[in-house]
């Protein structure tokens, strides 16, 4: 499979409170990793260290071999790693293509000539209604204003466009919290069609239905700390659950 990101040794303070304590996160190629927790564990602060948001107080993150330093969302995303917020990566008042195009607009061309403040708006809308059947996300219209689609559907439309800008790491920081069932599935379905395609992708949940679904490994912060980072088919969502909340193994003893 071969190693994409590689995380070491990092740890985040905010002013005395120590959020990230020297965590190591290996991240291969096309792996579907589920990050969980209890609240305030870090795993938000971990992926927006990952991501760009915020720099590691110390520690270094590698992508392929080689050390990067993301001094914003935009340097993470220039080399392929891409953290969704529930929304906040689309635009509600677009519709569903020029949320997929957005920052990627087909300028059109005339007698061979790119024209920058004309778009090619036909062509835009053929390749997204074509992307998003080949994705099996239906939305109604195309041309329906991304704030009048369900949580789901948004949610559909906005890891369709980190395909669509060939992301190599999709952070999804709790996809499924506020959606129904149904459009779960179709979250996780789309992860595992992200897998396929060889990205990679790490899943925030506090649904271990969720994580189970869909994980290769299961990684679990409790306090900052890296406390189990394992396999998904060497461990139950039982024994998961005992790490989270910390109890050894029979034992029952904090930690
Ligand atoms: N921007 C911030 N400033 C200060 N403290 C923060 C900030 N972000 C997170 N924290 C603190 O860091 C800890 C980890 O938070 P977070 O990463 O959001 O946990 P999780 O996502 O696992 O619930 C919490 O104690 C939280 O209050
Ligand atoms: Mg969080």
């Amino acid at each position: 499979m071969g190693t994409l990101v590689e995380m070491k040794g990092i740890y985040k303070l905010f002013g005395g409170l120590c959020a990230i304590n020297n965590v190591d996160l290996t991240i291969g190629k096309g792996e579907v990793i589920g990050l969980v927790g209890d609240n305030a564990a870090g795993k938000s602060t971990l992926m927006k260290v990952l991501s760009g948001v915020y720099p590691p107080t110390e520690g270094d993150i590698f992508v392929e071999g080689q050390q990067k330093i993301f001094k914003s969302p935009h340097d993470a995303r220039n080399v392929g790693v891409v953290m969704l917020f529930q929304d906040l990566a689309l635009v509600q008042d677009l519709d569903v293509t020029d949320n997929i195009f957005l920052g990627k607009e087909l300028p059109k061309r005339i007698f061979g000539q790119d024209m920058r403040f004309l778009l090619d708006r036909r062509t835009m809308d053929e390749r997204s209604e074509k992307f998003l059947r080949e994705l099996e996300i239906n939305v109604d219209s195309i041309k329906e204003k991304v704030k009048n689609l369900s949580g789901g559907q948004r949610q559909s439309v906005s890891i369709a466009r980190t395909i669509f800008f060939n992301a190599r790491l999709v952070i999804l920081d709790e996809p499924t919290s506020a959606i129904s069932v149904k459009e779960t599935q179709k979250v996780l379905d789309l992860i595992l069609q992200l897998k396929k395609k060889g990205v990679a992708v790490i899943i925030v949940s506090h649904r271990m239905e969720d994580i189970f679904n869909v994980a290769d490994r299961v990684v679990v912060l409790r306090r900052g700390k890296k406390v189990e980072d394992i396999e998904k088919c060497k461990t139950t969502p039982e024994l998961i659950i005992k790490r989270i909340i910390g109890l050894n193994d029979g034992a029952g003893c904090n930690q």
